[in-house]
């Protein structure tokens, strides 16, 4: 083998590794913008190993313009992954998750790939153009709710003890309430959290999640903190 492909090799096997993390480590509950930042390292592995795995003597160029629509096309389908629907339905099981990262880390491998099949440096040029979609999914690509949030907080506030932290209350959310509420609150063996806020203020809705009526379970003040009820139901107030 060339020293090369075992760098390569190297660098993939640790990527995938690292993506396999949720299921070892359930439950963690990391922001979402550090999320993405960890989906783009894993990204610029694979981007890597495919551009290493090509070589940089782009021997097929004249063969090669089926490898340059794999280059263009790897990015846009990363970026359906990427689409806040599919990611938080992903987001929700371990195993989904952990199909998540492999799918954008795939795509990743084939964009570095493919490219550098093309022509030298074309590899480069689609491995920095799939990481950087996950880089935008740190400023809110992906977690649409997130973007919203400013202003039903700011306009919420006022009767709230905290201010809450929607971004993780997003989080929350996915983990302790979308297996009875849906995605998204899109319903479920719990109704519909859509619109929410034309029932409940967000100092009812705190109320609501302090203090449930049954089936709903009470998660307060295990394993939600008073922080985590304001940030949970301020995410609840964004939901439409
Ligand atoms: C085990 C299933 C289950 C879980 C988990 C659950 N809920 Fe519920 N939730 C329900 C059910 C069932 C109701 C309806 C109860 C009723 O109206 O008597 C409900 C009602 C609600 C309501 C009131 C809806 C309305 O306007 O009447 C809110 C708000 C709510 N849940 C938020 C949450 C949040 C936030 C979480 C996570 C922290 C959560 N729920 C977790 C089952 C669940």
């Amino acid at each position: 083998m060339k020293r090369q492909t075992i760098v390569a090799t190297i660098i993939l096997l640790a990527t995938v590794a690292f993506a396999l993390a949720p299921l070892f480590r359930r439950n963690v509950d990391i922001p979402i913008p550090v999320h993405h930042a960890l989906h783009a390292v894993m990204m610029a592995g694979a981007a890597l190993a495919g551009i290493l795995f090509a070589g940089s003597s782009a021997r097929e160029r004249r063969s090669g313009a089926a490898w340059l629509i794999v280059a263009i096309f790897a990015p846009v389908f990363a970026m359906l992954l990427m689409w806040p629907s599919e990611y938080s339905f992903f987001e929700m099981h371990p195993n989904g998750h952990v199909a998540e990262h492999l799918g954008l880390m795939f795509l990743a491998l084939v964009a570095g790939y493919g490219g550098q099949r093309y022509a030298n440096g074309i590899g480069w040029a689609s491995g920095i153009g799939i990481v950087a979609m996950a880089v935008l999914g740190i400023w809110g690509y992906g977690v649409a709710p997130a973007i919203t949030a400013p202003v039903v907080v700011a306009a919420s506030a006022s009767n709230a003890v905290v201010v809450p932290n929607v971004a993780h209350g997003s989080a929350l959310f996915t983990q302790n309430c979308a297996v009875c509420h849906g995605v998204a609150g899109a319903g479920g063996e719990g109704p519909p959290l859509k619109n929410e806020r034309a029932r409940k203020t967000l100092a009812a809705t705190e109320a609501w999640i302090k203090n449930p009526a049954p089936p709903m379970p009470k998660l307060y003040p295990t394993p939600l903190s008073a922080q985590d009820v304001a940030d949970v139901a301020g995410y609840v107030e964004t939901l439409r």
